[in-house]
């Protein structure tokens, strides 16, 4: 039996890194725009229930050209912190389903396995998250110097879609603007709540465009189909 999903997707960053001349999400990829090639790849499964996207009003034009024909998509206006615009885009969602999905727009490599990957372990476990093992050595610094080398072994790092059940992921987001907490991703919120998220297998090509560098990569990527 398919679970089904909700998708929240945070796009209402300003991408300062990216080097492009407008925000990441709407730079042209392999001929599409970034947005657009994310969305479709939630949109087109069946199990898809809606997607509410969080931009920045001034571009809704752009947003909405770019998610032209594709059906169940709803903007909402994005806030100050990715967080803020999630947020929003939760208070907007309206279908029930069994698992709601929070995917970085700049992420648009991301493939229906993976998708589904986590969608089943949310739906199993109630949290789940993909995760990249670490292949560098991290290290904490402060003013230039190594304060801790930590130990490679018990780390990863966090990718997106994460997916949580929705009574989980509303009770975190409660439970954040209680007690003022932020995080860069949304299982950090449910883990301020003491709730387990468990880990599934990330993929090395769902990179977050992030640098100039990596349109390029992602493009070679999309571009391979
Ligand atoms: O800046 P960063 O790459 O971490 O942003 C991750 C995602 O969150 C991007 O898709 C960006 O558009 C989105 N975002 C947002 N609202 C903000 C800041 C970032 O929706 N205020």
């Amino acid at each position: 039996m398919m679970r089904t999903f909700s998708l929240i997707l945070p796009a209402a960053g300003v991408g300062k890194r990216s080097g492009l001349n407008r925000p990441k999400q709407y730079a042209e990829i392999a001929g599409e725009p970034m947005l657009r090639w994310t969305i479709k790849a939630f949109a087109q499964l069946g199990e898809c229930r809606e997607i509410v996207v969080a931009i920045d009003p001034e571009w809704q034009a752009v947003a909405e050209d770019s998610v032209g024909g594709i059906s169940n998509v709803r903007f909402v206006e994005g806030g100050r912190e990715r967080q803020d615009s999630i947020r929003n885009g939760l208070n907007e969602l309206e279908e029930k389903v069994d698992v709601i999905l929070v995917h970085d727009a700049a992420r648009p490599a991301v493939s229906t396995q993976l998708i589904r990957r986590v969608v089943e372990r949310a739906a199993e476990s109630g949290a789940a998250i993909p995760a990249m093992p670490i292949a560098e050595t991290v290290k904490r610094v402060r003013d230039n110097r190594i304060v801790e080398t930590l130990p490679r072994a018990n780390l990863v790092t966090a990718q997106t879609p994460q997916g949580f059940h929705p009574d989980i992921l509303r009770r975190a987001y409660a439970h954040a603007l209680e007690t003022g907490f932020v995080g860069t991703d949304d299982a950090s919120l449910v883990e301020a709540l003491g709730e387990r998220v468990e880990i599934v297998a990330g993929e090395p090509t769902n990179i977050k465009v992030t640098w100039p560098e990596d349109v390029e990569r992602v493009e070679q990527i999309l571009g391979r189909g």
